[in-house]
């Protein structure tokens, strides 16, 4: 079933009860957390030395256990930077496609508003739909195409969760401003290689997965003003705003997704072809899994750094 465990709340105060035993007092009130898609795992190394507590989360009451390779599962905390800010790692997450309930999937986020975290920055592995972006890029997100949800797949469906937030929470504002300009000022100070790496602001479509999208389907998202496409990041994002948690949201483009029709057979263009031409224009563009953990290795170390300067500047407030 699709609908939110009723009692959310208690099952999320819970597991939080747990965690906060197996932290010492520095770490027990992390004000951000930080949520690292596929192979942006990487980002627990900005942990600093020091504090610091991992627990798998498979000795966490009440977790939804990860199955997906290059997913490791696990919670982390620490402090990040010279300032010691204590935060919470999810590295891995729990992804609809997996067989999760939506509820299972958005329940990290629910833990960590139990714990009392007020800033969440969410990573994701995405396909590039926006023709102006390539692999390797940063999308800051601003706003989202809830696909699934409007079918249905919803993790605020089923009653609501009082203690958490209201029946109809708004998501028009859901990517926060001031954080998205934090972003761009961390950016530029960083100075990263512009020719290696460019980021922008984007809109990210959700779909459930876990199939690619058909080209037919990429040209549609396109069409919607899709310009990144995933299978995660918006469920924990609904959960959080609903909770009031401020948002922040990086997809790393991890490959092109294929506009161009692929063939049919009234084609003459793909008639024309021979077999290895052929290929070549069929190969072009096609998602693989591999690829975009590559891609992820790749970037990572500057996805870190940008995450550390935003938390660096937030602190100086
Ligand atoms: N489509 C959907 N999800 C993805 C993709 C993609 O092309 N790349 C990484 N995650």
């Amino acid at each position: 079933d699709t609908l939110a465990h009723p009692n959310a709340y208690a099952r999320a105060s819970e597991t939080a009860q747990h965690v906060l035993s197996k932290l010492p007092d520095t770490l027990q009130k992390p004000k951000v957390a930080i949520v690292c898609g596929s192979g942006l795992g990487g980002l627990a190394d900005t942990i600093e030395a020091g504090p610091k507590v991992e627990l798998p989360y498979e000795t966490i009451p009440n977790f939804p256990q990860s199955t997906v390779q290059g997913h490791a599962g696990k919670f982390i905390f620490g402090v990040i930077g010279e300032q010691k800010m204590p935060v919470a790692l999810l590295v891995g997450r729990a992804h609809f496609y997996e067989g999760h309930t939506m509820d299972l999937v958005t329940f990290a986020t629910r833990v960590c508003k139990v714990l009392g975290v007020e800033t969440i920055i969410v990573t994701n592995a995405a396909g590039g739909l926006n023709e102006n972006y390539r692999v390797g890029d940063i999308v800051c997100l601003n706003d989202h195409l809830n696909l699934a949800g409007f079918v249905g797949i919803h993790p605020l469906r089923g009653p609501n969760i009082e203690e958490f937030g209201v029946r109809f929470p708004p998501m028009s504002d859901a990517y926060d401003l001031d954080l998205r300009r934090r972003v761009h000022k961390a950016w530029v100070k960083l100075g990263l290689d512009q020719q290696k790496r460019r980021i922008h602001e984007g809109v990210y479509a959700f779909l459930a997965g876990p199939s690619y999208e058909t080209r037919a389907e990429c040209r549609m998202l396109r069409m919607l003003g899709a310009d990144v496409v995933g299978m995660s990041t918006v469920p924990e994002i609904v959960v959080a705003r609903h909770a009031g948690i401020r948002v922040l949201a990086f997809s790393l483009v991890t490959n092109m997704a294929v506009l161009e029709p692929g063939a049919r057979g009234n084609d003459s263009i793909i008639q024309a072809m021979n077999k290895s031409e052929l290929d070549q224009y069929l190969g072009k563009g096609k998602a693989n899994h591999e690829e975009v953990l590559e891609a992820g290795r790749e970037a990572a170390k500057d996805m870190q750094a940008l995450v550390k300067q935003i938390l660096s500047d937030l602190h100086e407030d």
